[in-house]
């Protein structure tokens, strides 16, 4: 059964489609005009749209840029008495899936919404597939045999059913973006999809414009409308890392939609209805950013409805030998390597380790073990953890902006690159600092904390020809 919306501002029109397609089982909605047609579009999902061209408050061109800007995967039928060749060509050529004349054939209509919603329904199916890939590629479940780890376990599966908001918190590297996975995973939202942004990576404007989108002409660059992520995870799960950097006017807009699930896109006072689950992430006391002034009260309760808090890797070290076991073998498996565990001996020496980056950490120094380990099994010196500053940069030489631009390879991962960037200026600033961290900060204009936070994820500290600290995929 699929849901057609039918834009003609002829009333005598639309029943004759409705009386044409309500045979087919189809669910009919009808509107009048653009304006009608938009309201429609922007609260419920059709699977085919059938319009008129010519309407006293817009064209059909207009609808189907209505509909593109809603969900490109609705398929757009013309239905139109000024069939010129232009019409069609320009139509097409803007993505309309089919274009018929009026007098119509009511068998070619038939035809023709049923294939619209045949090809919808493969778009939308490609889509859930693609994020069925991604999960696959997902590093998959919580590991540890701890206490704590079955109590989050344990957790994770009651909060997942309930759609509430969750907040979890934890050190970097303790698994915040996997146990939100895992709550996605295991919810009744498994099948759209989990959206997740770095609060802390974009600008404040930005970041609004993300969230909630925006229209055209809201700021300057704005020159199309855009939807933001709170629409793309309709019916989803909306993933906010680091959630404490939010500025106070992107804080507020959520509020909102926590409260009542409506948004506003930047620059709009239109209002739009969305259904999505959020779970916030923070390495930081949000309770301290309250506190201070700096986070809002109210929403802190909002998000804060089922915290959930992962206890980093040196309080639970029962997990160690586990977490070796799997991730090892795990990691041999993408080396092409045949799967080498680490000796007693090197087990206890790792025991003995805080592991500021957690279980990121381990899983570098396993790598690296990996890699450059001779022995059947991996020794303690093929775990070097002294905490000594001078890492290895990144970049073989200092580049210009519009250098590392000009050298943009065939194919590159932007999240990785900047990263790798982050680092080498973060190790560069540690060096010319003799290693003291508050001077580094200071050079790069960081608060203490923050750079204690960016050297522990990137394992700085950890010697020359060590893992680079970044994550492989
Ligand atoms: N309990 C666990 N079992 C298995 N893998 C884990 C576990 N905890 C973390 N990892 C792995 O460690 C890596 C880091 O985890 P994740 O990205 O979820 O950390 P995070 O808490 O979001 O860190 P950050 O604050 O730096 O963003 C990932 O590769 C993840 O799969
Ligand atoms: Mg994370």
């Amino acid at each position: 059964m699929s849901k057609i919306l039918i834009v003609d501002d002829e009333a005598s029109m639309r029943r004759i489609l409705v009386a044409n397609l309500r045979r087919e089982g189809h669910v009919l909605v009808e509107a009048s005009g653009l304006a009608e047609a938009r309201a429609l579009l922007v609260r419920e999902d059709f699977d085919a749209v059938l319009t008129d061209q010519k309407m006293p408050d817009g064209s059909g061109l207009d609808v189907l840029r209505a509909v593109q800007e809603e969900d490109a995967t609705t398929s757009v039928i013309f239905l139109t008495a000024v069939g010129t060749v232009e019409l069609a060509v320009e139509s097409m050529r803007e993505g309309a899936f089919d274009f018929l004349t009026k007098p119509f054939v009511p068998d070619a209509v038939r035809t023709a919404v049923a294939r619209a919603c045949e090809r919808t329904a493969l778009l939308r199916e490609n889509a859930v597939l693609r994020s069925t890939v991604r999960k696959l590629e997902d590093p998959g479940e919580i590991l540890g045999d701890s206490l704590a780890m079955q109590t989050l376990r344990d957790m994770v599966a009651r909060v997942a059913g309930t759609g509430s908001t969750v907040l979890i918190t934890g050190e970097t590297g303790t698994g915040k973006e996997l146990v939100a996975r895992a709550i996605h995973r295991n919810s009744r939202r498994v099948r759209k999809s989990f959206i997740a942004i770095n609060c802390g990576a974009v600008t404040e404007t930005l970041l609004e414009s993300e969230l909630f989108g925006h229209e055209k002409g809201a700021f300057t660059g704005a020159d199309k409308p855009r939807a933001g992520l709170f629409e793309a995870a309709h019916e989803g799960t909306l993933f906010l890392d680091e959630v404490a950097e939010m500025s106070q006017a992107a804080q507020a807009k959520l509020l909102r939609v926590l409260a009542d699930g409506e948004i506003q896109r930047v620059g709009s006072t239109v209002t739009r209805h969305v259904d999505v689950r959020v779970l916030a992430a923070t390495h930081r006391d949000l309770k301290d950013r309250v506190a201070g002034g700096q986070f809002r009260e109210d929403l802190y309760y909002r998000l804060a409805v089922l915290p959930i808090h992962l206890p980093p890797l040196r309080e639970r070290m029962d997990d160690l030998e586990q977490l070796c076991g799997v991730l090892s073998r795990r990691i041999a498996g993408q080396l092409n390597q045949s799967p080498r565990l680490p000796s007693q001996a090197a087990l206890n020496h790792l025991r003995g380790y805080s592991f500021p980056g957690n279980v990121r950490e381990l899983k570098n120094l396993l790598e690296r073990a990996l890699i450059l380990g001779r022995h059947s099994e991996l020794q303690p010196e093929d775990f070097p953890l002294q905490s000594i500053p001078p890492g290895r940069p990144g970049l073989d030489h200092e580049l210009t902006v519009e250098e590392v631009a000009e050298h943009l390879p065939e194919r590159m991962d932007l999240k990785d690159t900047l990263a790798r960037i982050e680092r080498a200026l973060l190790v560069r600033a540690l060096e010319r600092a003799d290693g003291v961290q508050a001077q580094a900060a200071r050079v790069l204009h960081m608060s203490r904390s923050d750079f204690g936070y960016k050297a522990a994820k990137y394992s700085i500290g950890v010697p020359v020809g060590a893992s680079d600290g970044l994550e492989r995929p």
